[in-house]
């Protein structure tokens, strides 16, 4: 399949002509918020890989999503209203829909005019919110390893992040997420007088952990004694496993005055490409949010709102969020397993639908052909690169989701997402047994 066996690499970038004069220099921000450097999903891109690679690197479904919520899309196409602008606050029926499902789940009655607001994907409204409260030199803190999106969305408005990483356990040959833990003292070191806001991400992409009630009663310490905002990112919040609670850190005392609750129908109905999310948290966070969204998108995809609200509607008619998250076990368990009969380490995650594999003790041949965009980053950009091209099977680097300076910690993993179907996983299973030949004892 790959260089080892007779397989031509893949070429990262293959332009389709000579390049157009640049007669104007971009903006600077676009090389601070690393927007020009060739991005992780460019570099581990099908059109880069062999053809029958099966991609367990980007995150997206490789199944739709139920069809009483397609059908309710149909239908919102066929109406006219449904093909025009909506309020920039989004639908009503959707406001309503969230409204119903989340203000038990808050503990307080939400309010559609005011405290919810319907967004462009999860990461429109994350962005809005940046637009709407970041002035240049506030400082934002994230923990690493974080979503990519983050950093340029915050450097776009001139703020800095501010990165503190989670420290897995590797004293345990078997980890869970539970196992890679905030050093608090690194959190309070972090907050300076700039400081603004604290990106929360639970259930967490890359690493599945779920935060603990404490952890978060610290974090939330924190936010109060400093005033800080909380975005709380809780995008995965209907994928937690084992019985683990998701705490929602807007119910925590004191917390609902300062947190936006970022939401996506993307990882909830499996829609990525629906564009749909919502924020939800007091007004006077939603309303300058709202009108920085109304300048920058206006308004969501208006038919996809129909068909969302359908989905929160009756998502306890079809015990959606149950089976769903029986069906992710079942996905999660033959990774696990796979990994297992591999006898290397990963982190079993007890969220969201990724799992990190170490692969520190991986080895490839001293002068096997990279390409330029793998050859100068981590040594996890490599390992990837190698999986894909000798075992039939992508990931992504993990080190993509730390600073500069903390890729070292970042570089012993690759993620796998299994939001894929049971066969699609059997089979990137079977061919990661291939691995066994290229690991280190
Ligand atoms: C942690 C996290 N937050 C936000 C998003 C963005 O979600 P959306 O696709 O709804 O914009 C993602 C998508 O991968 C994510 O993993």
């Amino acid at each position: 399949m790959g260089a080892l066996n007779g397989h031509k690499n893949g070429v990262a970038s293959k332009p389709n002509g000579a390049p157009a004069k640049q007669l104007i220099p971009v903006a600077d921000r676009l090389e601070e918020g690393r927007a020009l450097a060739q991005d992780v999903w460019s570099v581990f891109n099908a059109a880069n890989l062999p053809a029958d690679c099966i991609n367990l690197g980007q995150g997206y479904m490789n199944f739709a999503p139920p069809q009483w919520i397609t059908d309710a899309a149909s239908e919102a196409l066929t109406t006219v209203v449904a093909n025009h602008y909506s309020h920039p606050k989004g639908r009503m029926r959707l406001r309503e829909a969230i409204k119903s499902y989340y203000s038990p789940i808050f503990g307080r009655e939400l309010d559609v005019e005011s405290e919810i607001l319907v967004t462009s994907g999860a990461n429109e409204g994350q962005y809005a919110m940046f637009t709407a409260f970041i002035n240049p030199g506030d400082e934002v803190i994230m923990f690493e390893p974080f979503f990519d999106q983050y950093l340029p969305s915050v450097v776009f408005h001139g703020g800095k992040c501010v990165y503190v990483p989670l420290h897995p356990d590797l004293s345990k040959p078997k980890l869970t997420s539970d196992d890679w833990h905030i050093d608090f003292d690194e959190l309070r070191a972090a907050i300076t007088p700039r400081t603004k806001m604290i990106i929360l991400n639970t259930p967490h992409n890359p690493i599945g952990k779920v935060f603990s009630r404490e952890e978060l009663l610290k974090i939330a310490g924190l936010a109060e004694e400093f005033n800080l905002i909380v975005q709380s990112d809780e995008v995965y919040d209907t994928l937690v496993f084992d019985g683990k609670e998701h705490v929602r850190f807007a119910t925590l005392p004191g917390m609902w005055e300062r947190t936006v609750t970022v939401e996506s129908a993307g990882k909830m109905f499996s829609a990525t490409g629906w564009r749909i999310g919502w924020l939800i948290g007091p007004s006077w966070l939603i309303s300058p949010t709202l009108a920085a969204t109304t300048r920058i998108v206006f308004c969501s995809n208006s038919p996809m709102q129909e068909a969302v609200a359908a989905g929160l509607e009756q998502c306890e008619k079809h015990k959606f969020v149950q089976t769903q998250c029986a069906e992710y076990v079942e996905r999660r368990a033959i990774l696990a397993d796979a990994f297992d009969r591999l006898g290397v380490r990963y982190t079993l995650p007890e969220g969201s639908y990724f799992m990190l594999l170490d692969i520190s003790k991986l080895t490839w041949p001293e002068d096997y052909p990279f390409p330029a965009s793998v050859e100068n980053r981590g040594r996890d950009f490599k390992a990837c690169w190698f999986i894909a091209m000798e075992i039939g099977v992508s990931s992504i680097p993990v080190s993509e989701f730390y600073c500069k300076e903390h890729v070292g910690i970042g570089e012993h993993y690759a993620r796998f997402a299994f939001c894929k179907d049971v066969d699609t996983l059997k089979r990137a299973a079977e061919r990661l047994m291939g691995l066994k030949k290229y690991m280190k004892p």
